[in-house]
């Protein structure tokens, strides 16, 4: 039978040839399917003499074997050939360099914060935190300024009803030890306050403080000073800072001190932008508590005296790293953080 030969060479071409597993299919059906070329021969065999049907038949079913075997293997090599295609589209190149994790890095104002309170906790201060949302009792009465006192407008507030208001200070915090303590403590109190202002250089409506209490059986005007100079020398590395107190006034305190450093940037040389060209900075208020503030929250102001002090860790980190304005501080430019890392 020589036309089954030529079917068979041209069939094993074709699976050969086959470029992909669809294309393999489509030939299975043309020679194998139930219209297929050696399918049509093998219905043909009834139009044979009976005697020659079963050599034809046997032919056949040879040749349709050699089909399924040949589409087996071409299979199988399709397949793997698929596999090693998807493997190498997934393949990781180990050679490529890595991503950069970026780190992040403390904000200038954290930094400093951490220095002051490194300070005060190695001279046995405690650090006590309260809350931002305070009662006009603890922001302003109990501090010696009631309702009508002409030194409220040095603050100005935001009021969220008639006695709730944002801290304008730190020194609600100390009001509510003394009230939930006896004394002795030292203690200082960080944390965000908020007054009414545009931001400009030197000015936000959201600032930080650092305010310190110290309350004891003897504690003078003199440990205040010592423990303020020796925190300004240590904050700004220098042993030789020069400090001064500015008599001043403040109702929670009596008597009460401004405190000024040598300006940092001419050492107080002048024609300085930093200082104004006087040679000093103004970096803290301070003071004697005063005895009505004491006894106000339960302390016994014949036995006890202290001293209280507040600061500006914004400003404080300005002075220390030079930087010109403060809004510098809440832009979140990765340009400006980046140099503190
Ligand atoms: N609480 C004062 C302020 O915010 C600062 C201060 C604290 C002054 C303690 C004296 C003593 O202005």
């Amino acid at each position: 039978m020589q036309e089954l030969d030529q079917l068979q060479q041209a069939a094993l071409k074709a699976i050969e040839g086959a470029i992909d597993i669809p294309a393999l299919e489509q030939y299975r059906v043309d020679y194998l399917g139930k219209k297929g070329a050696l399918t049509e021969r093998l219905k043909m065999l009834g139009q044979l003499p009976v005697a020659d049907r079963p050599a034809a038949g046997a032919e056949i079913n040879f040749v349709k074997g050699v089909l399924q075997t040949a589409i087996l293997n071409r299979r199988g090599r399709l397949e793997r050939a698929a596999l090693e295609q998807q493997q190498k589209a997934q393949a990781i190149d180990v050679t490529l360099p890595g991503r950069n994790v970026e780190a992040g890095s403390l904000h200038p104002v954290t930094k400093v914060l951490a220095r002051i309170e490194q300070f005060f906790a190695s001279i046995g201060y405690e650090v006590v935190e309260g809350p931002e949302i305070e009662d006009d009792y603890h922001n302003f009465e109990a501090l010696n300024l009631p309702r009508h006192h002409p030194a409220r407008a040095m603050h100005d507030t935001f009021y969220l009803s008639d006695s709730l208001l944002l801290r304008t200070h730190t020194s609600p915090v100390q009001v509510r030890v003394m009230e939930a303590r006896k004394p002795p403590y030292r203690i200082i109190c960080p944390g965000r306050v908020f007054r009414i202002d545009t931001p400009d250089p030197s000015h936000l409506p959201m600032f930080h403080q650092v305010e310190g209490l110290l309350i004891d059986e003897r504690s003078s005007f003199a440990d205040l000073k010592g423990t303020i100079v020796e925190f300004l020398r240590v904050f700004f590395e220098n042993n030789d800072l020069q400090v001064r107190f500015r008599p001043s006034y403040f109702p929670f305190t009596e008597p009460s001190a401004e405190v000024d450093v040598q300006c940092v940037n001419c050492l107080g040389e002048g024609q300085c932008r930093v200082c104004g060209s006087t040679g000093w900075l103004e970096v803290m208020g301070s003071g004697m508590v005063h005895p009505r503030v004491l006894e106000m929250s339960g302390i016994d102001s014949e036995k006890y005296t202290g001293f209280a002090f507040g600061m500006g860790p914004d400003r404080l980190a300005m002075l220390r790293y030079g930087v010109p304005d403060l809004r510098y501080f809440i832009d979140n430019d990765l340009r400006f953080l980046e140099k503190f890392s």
